[in-house]
């Protein structure tokens, strides 16, 4: 690992090529490059100090280099132990702009660490606003706070050894450390100066969801993924680019004519049925809402229960963000050489744990992110990035053009959280918003040029007989798209 200026990367000699591609990057982000031009004259975020959770990709150094550009200072890490590209995070460690802790292939005990020390910032309670993708930074922080209450009652310590989840025994083991360091107020002082987060994903904002329900949630949220520019294309076309990717990288299996099924119809999974059956194979999708059911029917897919087509699947997909949905069980029934994979934010849809510890189950690895496991009677399966997600951990994620859509929306709700710092009449602690649908449509308007896309206008006569302002917003809130 590379230590220097407030930086823990792979290999500081790869910048030159991350700094290439960032380049060509931003001629294909138009709505971030626009944000820098808009507000060259007065940056929107002088002064904020934000930490970011969230994959340390090319489109990711793009993002951080606007905040910058804007006036913010950054601290940042990657919400994924396989996603970082570590010529993206070079570039950004050589630049300066921000202070980055990610490599490629972290273990979950550096993943964590990398998240406490973007969170830490020097001579400071932390961070002023935060950027989360999936809601793990968020999650150390409330249940950081939520021990030192219990420490300061009763003086317990929490265990890590108390529960199962590798992922939990690290963030206790990291708030047990702080705490016997003497650092008992916190994760306490940092909420209470954090003036807000923005959340990426599905995952994170259900997270978000939950602990607003149960009056947990101590924090004003923007909820990002909810953009209908960002949910209904990152989701979709990003996940329609970067899922072939991802099995070709790992696999180079032929798509065509293969059986593929997708657990989850909703935006993800819609996204990847799509470009299944552009390559040419068979799709069956499995869903629990009747809804997303009837949609995938209506579109020519076969609905089924994973029981049915366990046998003759060659390429089974999760994009659920629910939990169990592919257990060990299911996978010892599959054909020989059938790939499993995962797409939604976290690890447990498909039973990794279950498959490890199958009886008689033997591991091989063939390249980095691709294992074979082969059961007792000479059958095996192929598992990509260990169930975690396989676009970033396979290939390199959604391309920048689609990307471009969901940054110029954290963007735009990191200007929002910071403008409103100092006041709780638009946002809440506690609660989770959506931004204002012109800011959607702005953000669509700004991708529209390099496509060549010319829009119509509305006259006033239509604008009156449709009953929408001739500049928009052109849409109820609750239109679907
Ligand atoms: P969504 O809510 O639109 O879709 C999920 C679908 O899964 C729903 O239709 C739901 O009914 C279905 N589902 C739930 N439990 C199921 C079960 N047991 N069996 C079958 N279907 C089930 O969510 P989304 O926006 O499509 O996101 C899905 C996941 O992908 C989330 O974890 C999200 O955070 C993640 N995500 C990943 C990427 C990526 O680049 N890898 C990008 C965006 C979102
Ligand atoms: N999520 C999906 N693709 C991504 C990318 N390229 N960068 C950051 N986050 C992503």
């Amino acid at each position: 690992m590379v230590e220097g200026y407030e930086c823990e990367i792979k290999d500081m000699s790869l910048h030159e090529f991350g700094r290439k591609e960032l380049d060509i990057a931003q001629v294909e982000m138009p709505g971030l490059m626009a944000l820098r031009d808009e507000f060259k004259d007065a940056p929107p975020l002088k002064g904020a100090k934000i930490s970011g959770s969230l994959h340390m990709t090319i489109q990711t150094a793009a993002l951080i280099e606007t905040c910058h550009s804007l006036g913010a200072e950054l601290r940042w890490c990657s919400c994924n132990i396989y996603s970082t590209q570590d010529h993206a995070a070079a570039a950004i460690a050589k630049a300066q702009t921000a202070a980055v802790f990610a490599w490629k292939n972290e273990s979950l005990e550096e993943y964590w660490e990398c998240t406490l020390k973007m969170l830490t910032w020097p001579d400071c309670d932390g961070p002023d606003i935060l950027i989360d993708d999936g809601g793990d930074a968020t999650l150390l922080m409330h249940e950081g706070e939520k021990y030192e209450l219990e420490f300061e009652k009763n003086g317990t310590l929490p265990d890590p050894q108390s529960t199962n989840n590798r992922e939990m025994q690290q963030v206790l083991r990291i708030i047990r450390r702080e705490l016997e360091n003497g650092n008992t107020k916190k994760w306490g002082k940092m909420l209470n100066n954090l003036k807000g987060v923005s959340e990426e994903t599905t995952t994170g904002v259900a997270r978000l969801d939950q602990m607003s329900l149960k009056g947990e949630l101590r924090l004003k949220c923007i909820n990002v993924n909810d953009c209908v520019t960002k949910q209904k294309f990152d989701n979709v076309y990003g996940c329609r680019h970067s899922l072939p990717d991802g099995l070709m990288r790992a696999t180079d299996v032929m798509i065509a004519g293969k059986q593929v099924v997708i657990c989850g119809f909703g935006d993800v999974g819609k996204g990847c049925a799509q470009a299944m059956k552009a390559q040419g194979s068979r799709v069956v999708v499995v869903e629990v809402d009747p809804i997303c059911a009837l949609q995938a029917a209506m579109e020519g897919y076969e609905v089924k229960r994973l029981e049915s087509i366990l046998t003759t699947g060659d390429i089974f997909i999760t994009a659920t963000g629910n939990k169990g949905i592919i257990m060990a069980h299911h996978m010892a029934q599959m054909k020989n050489n059938a790939i499993v994979g995962n797409i939604g934010h976290f690890d447990n849809e498909i039973d990794m744990d279950g498959l490890d510890n199958y009886p008689g189950i033997k591991p091989m690895n063939v390249k980095e992110q691709v294992d074979r496991y082969e059961f007792p009677d000479g059958h095996g399966i192929i598992v990509l990035a260990q169930g975690r997600l396989l676009n970033l951990g396979c290939a390199t994620g959604h391309p920048s053009f689609v990307m471009s859509c969901s940054f110029t929306n954290q963007v735009l709700a990191q200007i929002e959280l910071w403008k409103e710092k100092d006041s709780d009449e638009k946002y809440q602690r506690g609660k989770v918003y959506v931004l204002p649908k012109h800011l959607d449509e702005k953000v669509a308007r700004l991708h529209l040029a390099s496509l060549n896309a010319e829009l119509t206008e509305l006259s006033t006569e239509q604008a009156d007989y449709i009953c929408v302002p001739q500049a928009g917003p052109f849409k109820k809130d609750a239109y679907r798209y």
